[in-house]
């Protein structure tokens, strides 16, 4: 069956032409239509519009006019097939069977796939034969079964140019070989060699499980680490996964992926039982990549690496997909512990302890917060303007106006929460003690809507005896305001090494001898109290001091109060 009208008018009907472009333009709704800036010429106030119930764009400026396939043909250069494909990937329809010039267009890449195919069978025998030895013990000691390695296809290329001789025995031409990154010239110019040697070889496979690619791990000494094919008509590493076809089904029926750095980790993780693990190439995490995970499931977990390039490349994959975001779809972020990443949570830790991780995923807009808020002192109203100016900014990149609107909406309740913590000076304001301090907070950290009432008394009387506790304290409190249920592992991770080293001890007696709430609550109260005891005791030390040198009678008034609230305050139990 050919694609026929019926079928595009029902792409058509399921996919919105203001979704479609608005993926690209940022569009505004005004009435029936939505105008913006034209794609198709240059211009700086809107003259093109888009009209869904009508179904067609029209640009008043240059006249471009058209319905969803026209614009992707002609805004994305894409020929009329892959256009169709593309609105069906959206529309989440399955294509109709190709005709058959399409077919005969397959021909050739048909052909290309049996290369691959044939190519990753050699790979696979040649790892349960004598040479793949040593690559077999490689696999095990990163604990990979013979069952995983048959799902993943795993292989090994050895030393010498046995492929060439293997695809030329099956008539394969030296051309397509080239073609596909399997071989390379001899640098005399005569004859050619195998391109991957001495690699425990990891096919990479399209959506329908066809190998296109190969990546290839070095085994013994040399570089590159890992060597993939080079970029083909079949192979284009920005806009596939490793680990794709393995996942897709659990993908879909969970209704969430998880997207970690590395091969290995994709097929330790499935090994465990994460079986939506999927891995970008190496390459920075794509925009297409973004789109084929959304065509899958609406917010996938990215999971990359505990340290600092892993770090920097999620808020690089939070800024790509910001302005992308739309209704439903989004990303989440799975933060490992220093050091970790996927696969050592499984070894070192526990499957339990990953699954954690991946439960307690943070939505886009903590992280966003998280990386706005990195690295500032927000102690003065023009850093507080910056914050908010910052803020307002990277909210105006998501085009999808509804997106933007509550993401704008959320963000100001974030700011002025942080406002809000601008307490009124308390007459008796005073320093806690350097061993009630720590003490204190950690009671806050590991019981937070425990300590909640207090935790106001507190904001408004003391500061802590450090300024690292005291910043940590009003991020807890910040947290706090805006999620009430925040668990302590949360707030955790919004504090930094010092503060951490400052409240580590406090916090493990307090998690060694788990109390009651109510004996919680005392405690906390007592600490309080004494505090209070203390810092009015000093207020009428001073005080006094300051009536014996003046003898001035409003002191001495004043100093009778401070004693009265005293008698108050020792009888509070
Ligand atoms: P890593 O170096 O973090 O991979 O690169 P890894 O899984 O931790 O490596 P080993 O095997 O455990 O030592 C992450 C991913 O980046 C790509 C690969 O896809 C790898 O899985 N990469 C890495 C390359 O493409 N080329 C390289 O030279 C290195
Ligand atoms: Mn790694």
């Amino acid at each position: 069956m050919a694609i026929t009208p019926a079928f595009l008018d029902e792409l058509r009907d399921k996919v919105p032409l203001s979704d479609l472009i608005g993926r690209k333009v940022k569009l505004t709704h005004k009435g029936k239509e939505h105008t913006g800036l034209c794609p198709f010429h240059k211009e700086k106030t809107p003259s093109f519009t888009v009209n869904d119930d009508k179904g067609f764009y029209h640009c008043f400026g240059c006249g471009a006019h058209g319905d969803q396939i026209k614009y992707l043909m002609e805004s994305e250069k894409m020929p009329f097939i892959e256009a169709v494909e593309y609105l069906a990937n959206m529309a989440g329809m399955k294509m109709p069977d190709p005709d058959p010039k399409a077919a005969a267009r397959n021909e050739r890449n048909t052909e290309l796939l049996k290369l691959m195919e044939c190519a990753c069978r050699y790979f696979q025998t040649h790892l349960f034969g004598s040479a793949g030895v040593d690559a077999k013990q490689y696999l095990i000691r990163r604990g990979m079964s013979s069952d995983l390695a048959k799902r993943f296809r795993l292989g090994y290329a050895p030393t010498g140019s046995g492929l060439l001789a293997h695809l030329t025995a099956h008539k394969f031409s030296i051309k397509d070989m080239q073609l596909m990154g399997l071989v390379a010239p001899n640098r005399d110019g005569n004859g050619y060699h195998d391109y991957f040697y001495d690699r425990v070889m990891f096919p990479v496979m399209n959506r329908r499980g066809q190998v296109i690619g190969f990546s290839g791990r070095i085994l013994h000494e040399g570089e590159p680490k890992y060597l993939n094919s080079p970029e083909t008509d079949l192979f284009h590493k920005g806009d596939l996964l490793y680990g794709l076809p393995q996942a897709i089904e659990t993908v879909r029926k969970k209704n969430t992926a998880l997207v970690v750095e590395g091969n290995v980790d994709v097929i330790s993780l499935h090994g465990a039982g994460f079986t939506q693990a999927m891995a970008p190439l190496g390459t920075a995490f794509t925009e297409d990549q973004i789109r084929l995970l959304w065509t899958m499931c609406d917010e996938p977990v990215i999971c990359f690496d505990g340290d600092g390039a892993g770090r920097k490349a999620m808020v690089r994959a939070l800024n790509r997909a910001l302005p992308m975001l739309r209704a439903g779809k989004s990303l989440k972020f799975a933060y490992l512990p220093d050091g970790m990443d996927p696969d050592d949570m499984i070894r070192k830790k526990s499957t339990k302890a990953l699954q954690e991780e991946i439960d307690g995923a943070k939505p886009l807009i903590w992280s966003l917060w998280q990386m706005l808020l990195d690295g500032r002192t927000l102690d003065t109203p023009e850093r507080l303007a910056k914050l908010e100016k910052d803020a307002m900014e990277i909210a105006e990149k998501i085009q999808d106006e509804r997106v933007r609107s509550y993401y704008q909406k959320e963000l100001q309740k974030r700011l002025k929460a942080l406002g809000r913590k601008e307490r009124p000076k308390a007459n008796i304001a005073s320093l806690l003690s350097p061993t009630d301090s720590p003490q204190l907070l950690a009671y806050i950290l590991v019981y937070p809507q425990i300590c909640a009432d207090f935790s106001e008394e507190i904001m408004q009387y003391f500061h802590f005896s450090t300024l690292a506790l005291q910043m940590a304290f009003e991020t807890i409190m910040a947290e706090l305001m805006v999620s009430p249920e925040v668990t302590t592992d949360d707030l955790w991770k919004l504090l930094g090494e010092e503060q951490r080293a400052l409240l580590a001890a406090s916090i493990q007696q307090l998690k060694k001898n788990s109390a009651a709430n109510e004996d919680i609550k005392k405690a906390v109260h007592q600490l309080v109290l004494s505090a209070k005891r203390r810092a009015l005791q000093n207020e009428i030390d001073s005080k006094n001091e300051e009536y014996l040198r003046t003898e001035d009678p409003e002191i001495k008034n004043e100093l009778v109060a401070l004693q009265d609230e005293m008698k108050k305050l020792m009888d509070e139990e």
